[in-house]
């Protein structure tokens, strides 16, 4: 294999005798980057992770020193720092094998984050399914507390933070910044409207509040470790570390694999990571970043420019693995839980579990999403049953053209965005299914998904 993985984040993830203790991680050089960053100033710690070009793990892929600098640190009132652990999106499970295989990298991250920006608490917030994540989270800030690095005077500082585990009660929505904070303050998980809701000048309790996912406050700790200069150095211009691919679906070995940003392609990922498709198989199509990313054709070609002006036209297997190439070709890194679909598969059966998902997932508050969902959902379904109408493709899309852009959060776009690349990409094989379906006769494709 020409590409080899490299491994910051899951360095010790699955090594042979490493464990989730802090002992272990004290002999792996644990808790060293948190007492660089004591010896610094909190606005150094800053400007080394703005230096590193780190951008958020948890999808949308943002800027993380640009996030920690919009903080309205004039208001007087207390700043708190929120570690989303939700890590709800489909076909995404890189932040749960952080917490249960290597906590402390999150600990000591979501530390020198809280320090960075000041905060005197902060909350990791995870969803209600991952029991034993909460109990090993748990776990690892106790020891932490007993070794005096996280709690009152850190490391004989004046510095003093507290982290507490909440278990969020298992909802799509809740992953969602604005819809996690209210549900933190113990209410429906409703995401909020930006303006004037932008949490880093209105979170949680109406106080200034960073927002950021698990993988990005252990990608923090080694941006402290190396230094902001040096991390930017791994990876590309505008992408820098790593991305970890958590692969699913049609592909003989599916996995999560960590790989330097924009250093492999999808073809890499997929036939030499991945093993290629399965025996007798062909691929068809991947989704890319998470389920709600649009999705990629196997056979369509991607030309445009990206954002440094060179020109591209690849085929999917050419497209690079990193932010600006993947979205340059009209759809998302997202948070790299790509799902992959073989010629086993049929389209409209795919985008019937997507659809059912995402209705059931809608909080309701904006009409669009919650009867757009709705629809969607059970038009598809009504195609799987063998009642689909011809103009149900255009119809599918007629709605989900009304849903994306018209909501108070990205759901609205997780809604349309698979309908909006599905459809047009596979119209032909919509219109056959239709056909084919009405007229009873056999399917060739053999995976049921519904
Ligand atoms: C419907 C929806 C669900 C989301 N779920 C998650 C999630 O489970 N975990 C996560 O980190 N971010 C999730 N996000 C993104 C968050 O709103 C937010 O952008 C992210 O936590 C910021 O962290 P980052 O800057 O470190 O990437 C979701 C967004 C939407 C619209």
């Amino acid at each position: 294999m020409s590409v080899q993985e490299r491994r910051l984040i899951y360095a010790n993830v699955g090594k042979p005798g490493y464990t989730p203790d802090i002992d272990c991680y004290l002999k792996h050089g644990g808790y060293e980057a948190l007492k660089k960053a004591f010896a610094m100033k909190p606005e150094e710690v800053c400007k080394e992770v703005t230096a590193s070009g780190l951008r958020g793990r948890g999808g949308a892929g943002f800027p993380t020193g640009m996030k920690w600098s919009f903080l309205d640190r004039k208001s007087g009132k207390p700043i708190y720092l929120v570690v989303n652990a939700d890590e709800s999106e489909p076909g995404t499970y890189k932040d749960r094998q952080i917490i249960y295989f290597d906590p402390h990298q999150i600990i000591e991250g979501t530390l020198i984050t809280a320090y960075a920006i000041q905060a005197k608490q902060a909350f990791i917030y995870i969803r209600g399914e991952f029991q034993n994540g909460a109990k090993y989270l748990e776990k690892a800030i106790a020891e932490a507390k007993a070794k005096n690095l996280c709690g009152d005077k850190i490391l004989g500082s004046d510095y003093s933070v507290e982290i507490v585990v909440h278990r969020g009660g298992g909802c799509y929505v809740c992953g969602e910044e604005t819809g996690l904070i209210e549900s933190l303050e113990g209410k429906r998980g409703y995401p909020r409207i930006k303006p004037p809701y932008f949490p880093a000048v209105l979170g949680l309790y109406n106080c200034p509040t960073i927002v950021n996912n698990a993988e990005t406050m252990a990608q923090v700790k080694h941006v402290v470790s190396l230094g902001g200069a040096e991390f930017a150095k791994i990876g590309v211009p505008g992408d820098s570390g790593t991305h970890i691919w958590g692969v699913s679906g049609l592909v003989k070995k599916p996995g999560l694999y960590e790989i330097e940003a924009g250093k492999a392609t999808f073809g890499q990922l997929l036939n030499d990571f991945c093993g290629g498709p399965l025996d007798g198989r062909k691929f068809k199509a991947i989704i890319p970043g998470g389920s709600s990313t649009k999705i990629l054709k196997f056979g369509e070609r991607f030309k445009g420019k990206l954002p440094n002006g060179t020109e591209f036209d690849w085929a999917l297997e050419d497209i690079p693995l990193d932010s600006n190439s993947i979205a340059a070709c009209g759809t998302g890194l997202g948070t790299g839980g790509t799902i992959v679909l073989d010629d086993s598969v049929e389209m409209i059966q795919a985008l019937a579990n997507l659809n059912a998902f995402y209705a059931h997932e809608t909080c309701g508050q904006c009409t669009p999403c919650r009867e757009g969902s709705l629809w969607l959902s059970r038009i598809s379904k009504r195609v799987c049953s063998g009642k689909g109408r011809e103009e149900d493709p255009a119809l599918l899309l007629d709605i989900a053209n009304q849903v994306a852009g018209r909501t108070i959060c990205a759901h609205g776009e997780a809604v349309a965005w698979p309908v909006q690349s599905a459809v047009p990409k596979f119209k032909d094989e919509y219109l056959d299914s239709i056909r084919r379906a009405k007229a009873g006769e056999q399917s060739p494709y053999t995976l049921k998904l519904i």
